[in-house]
Formats: C-alpha cells, structure tokens, sequence
C-alpha cells in the first residue's frame, strides 16, 4: 500500500458516520481484503476492532480545522463538546512497515488490487440477489422497516457527534448568536442525531430547524427527546414532521387516503400545477442549509431525481444542500451476504437484514443527480434561467479510513462520500 494522500477534495473528518448495526466495522468480517474474499462472503458479525470505540469521536487533521472555522466550532461546543483539534481523524500512516501499529488510519490510499478484490465480492452478490417474490415487497414499503428499526432502538440510536462541527462549519454558523434568521432542513433526521447537537449550542434565537423523517416513529423517537423542542441550553426552535423526501404531489394524494401514509408531507400549492413537495411549515426558496445524512443510501436510484427536486425547491438561492454518504466497496458494502442484492438490474441497492435499503454511491452518481434537470416535466431552461444548472459543488470528496484488526493482521476499509452543492 502506497503512502496515503488525499486524491480527491478533501474531505475533513474520517469517522464511522452511523451507526446501523449493519455498519459497525467487524474484525471477522468477510470484507478482510487482505484474506480469499469469497470465502469469506457469509461470515457472522464478531467483536468490533477497538479501533471501532473511536470512530464517533473522530475528527479531521488538526491543520484542517483553524481559522475561522475553529473558532466558530470552538464556540459551537462550549460548555458541552469534546475538545477541538483532538487527535481522531489525523492519524496518516506515512511509514507502510508501522500499518499494525494503530487500529485506524484516516486519508489512506486504496491498495492497487482493492477494487479487483471487490468485484469479486459484487460479483457474488449479483449472482445471488434477493428473491424475486421478496423485491417488490422491499420496495414497496421502505418506511415500514425503518419504523421498525426505530421501534427496536428507540433512542439508542441517539450519537451525539463531534465531527459534524468539522464536517459541516456551515451548519454551525446558523447557531451563531448573531447569524440573524436561518432555516436549517434536516432530512432523515433519525432518532436527531444531527439537529440535537446543533440545537444544544447554538446561541441565535432567530434559528430555525425542521427535523424530517418518513419513519414516522424517527420522528416520535425525536419528539420524545427531552430536549425537543428546545434545548436546556440553546434558544431557537426545532420542528419535527413525518416527510418522505421522495413523495409527489400524486404519491401523497394517494397516501393520504390510507391509514398507513408513506408519507405525511402536505403538498404547498394545488397539486395540479406543483411537480414538488415541502415538508409541512417550509415554503418554496426559504431554506438556507440542508443537510442529508446517509439518507440518499435509502432510497431507489429511481427516486433520487424528485429528491433532488424536492430539496433544490426548498433551498433558497445561495442556500447550501450537505451530503454525506456510503462511497462505493464501502466495508459496509463488501461484507453483505448473499441474497441482499436487491434487483440484479439495479447494482449497488442492497437490503440489510432488517430489511431497510442501501445503496452504495460513485461520486458521479451523486455529481449526475445534482447537475441533471429538476424534474422530469421541466426542462432545464424553464427552471435554471441564466444559470443552466441547479448548483455550483463545492465540494465532492472521498472519505478513506483504514480500520486495522492488529490481532488478525487485517486491513479494512470505510470509504464515505461527501458533497456541498450551492443553489444557483
Ligand atoms: C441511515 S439512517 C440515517 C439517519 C440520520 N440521518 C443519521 O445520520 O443518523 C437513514 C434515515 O433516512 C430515513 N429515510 C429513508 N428514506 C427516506 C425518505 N424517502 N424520506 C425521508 N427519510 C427517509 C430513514 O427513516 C432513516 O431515519
């Protein structure tokens, strides 16, 4: 393995950004590309590297994180945070004989025969899909297994993260004191493991934060925290709703008729005329920062242009969209077992074992839906005006940790993606 660097924009922190069960790095693993990778395919979950234990806390190079940026986060976490410029996140491995002597190393560089190794593994997932009489069923009522994961977890899925600070300054400049009025819209927002530490320390009345999730027990989970809808210590103002970032103004007219809605988002015009949907209390071009956190994972690849609609309507102009999500031959991706691949026609879409979705993105695929025209009624021109496209990105980077098991002498790899895109 080569010294690591940073090939791509770089992206700040390197951390085990979530936490779903299926997504805790394993030392028995099958995706040790270091060890014969088929036979290793349907291995059983075991002890987690201790590397693991630290990923939540990592953070990005302690370089990375002066300037203005450290100072907006330093005030971001007091009295509450972990200290900033901890070391998490700047562990490089500059020295290839030193690999076993830590657990975790941030920014690596793939070996050369990663992704060959990796195919193989695909390639056993593509010739054991998931069976045919189960597919449409996983499709076709995705919420319902993300009300189930919550109803098991509860808020035990609550993680207060440290790195979102690093990762995402922008949302910590709208807690500022005197930031003025801002809309912040976070979309699966899960048991809150966003809006929480956002809400904890910010310090600007004028806040305002919508927490969404089409699981409508996410959003009991968040409605249930003690801490909703303000925090002990912060003023501003968290709304919680049930939206399916997904949903039609057609998909919620037909929802709406039954008891068990996918979605619960009231549309914000005569759906005649709207080919978008808002979550209930935000109008069209108000929203100045959204953040999606391993959330476009969950959808159909078929879903992801009314998505980006959806979102691009609510932001406003100069508003940023914030994604973080599963990079492709993710650890999380190559230790799937057979039978998960959930449609051989659409590669990369998975579904764990507790049945909710996941997919596991290039940097193109989330480049090609930002950049693609708005919605499959308009063209590009009728929407973009002067500017012919939806949003500058300003950042598009890959996220590479090694995870290291010293007692096996294994190597691993977490691979995330990141994206800024401003609307135009
Ligand atoms: C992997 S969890 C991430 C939760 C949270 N963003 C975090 O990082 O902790 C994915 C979340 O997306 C939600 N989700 C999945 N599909 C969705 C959709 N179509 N609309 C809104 N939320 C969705 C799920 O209910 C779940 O809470």
């Amino acid at each position: 393995m080569s010294a690591p660097k940073l090939t791509s924009a770089p992206v700040q922190a390197a951390v085990n950004a979530h936490s779903h069960p299926e997504d805790v790095p394993s030392a028995s693993s099958s995706v040790v590309l270091a060890s014969p990778v088929s036979a290793d395919i349907n291995a059983e979950r075991g002890a987690q590297p201790s590397s693991s234990s630290s990923d939540e806390l990592a953070g990005p190079p302690q370089a990375e994180a002066q300037g203005s940026t450290q100072r907006v986060a330093d005030k971001w976490l007091k009295p509450n945070g972990p200290p900033v410029g901890a070391t998490f996140g700047a562990r490089l491995l500059t020295d290839e004989g030193a690999v076993f002597e830590h657990n975790a190393w941030d920014h690596v560089t793939l070996p050369d025969d990663f992704k060959e190794r990796a195919e193989e593994i695909m390639e056993l997932h593509r010739s054991n899909p998931v069976s045919e009489n189960l597919r449409d069923g996983y499709n076709a009522k995705p919420a319902h297994y993300w009300n189930k994961f919550y109803s098991a977890h509860q808020d035990g899925f609550f993680k207060d993260r440290g790195w979102l600070r690093l990762e995402f300054p922008e949302l910590v400049a709208c807690s500022e004191a005197d930031a003025g009025p801002k809309i912040v819209l976070e979309v699966g927002c899960g048991a809150g493991n966003t809006v929480f530490p956002l809400l904890m320390r910010n310090e600007n009345p004028d806040l305002v934060i919508h927490a969404t999730d089409y699981s409508k027990t996410a959003v009991d989970v968040v409605k249930a925290n003690k801490m909703y809808p303000r925090a002990e210590h912060g003023s501003g103002i968290l709304h919680a709703s049930v939206w399916d970032i997904t949903s039609t103004p057609s998909t919620l007219a037909s929802s709406s008729s039954t008891s068990t809605s996918k979605s619960g988002t009231s549309a914000t015009a005569e759906p005649e005329e709207v080919t978008y949907t808002l979550p209930e209390g935000i109008k069209p071009g108000t929203v100045d920062v959204i953040s999606v956190i391993f959330v476009l994972s969950a959808l159909h690849p078929r879903e992801w242009k009314q998505a980006i609609h959806n979102l691009y309507t609510a932001l406003k102009p100069g508003g940023l969209l914030m994604i973080r999500d599963y990079g492709r031959h993710d650890l999380a991706q190559l230790r799937i077992k057979k039978n998960r691949l959930l449609d051989p026609e659409t590669p990369n879409l998975y579904i764990r074992g507790d049945g909710t979705r996941v997919y596991f993105f290039e940097k193109e695929e989330l480049e090609g839906m930002l950049v693609a025209p708005p919605s499959p009624t308009l063209a590009a021109s009728e929407v973009f005006g002067e500017h012919g496209k939806m949003f500058e990105i300003e950042q598009l980077g890959e996220d590479r940790r090694m995870l290291v098991n010293r007692k096996e002498r294994k190597q691993m790899y977490r691979i995330w993606l990141q994206v800024k895109a401003r609307k135009l």
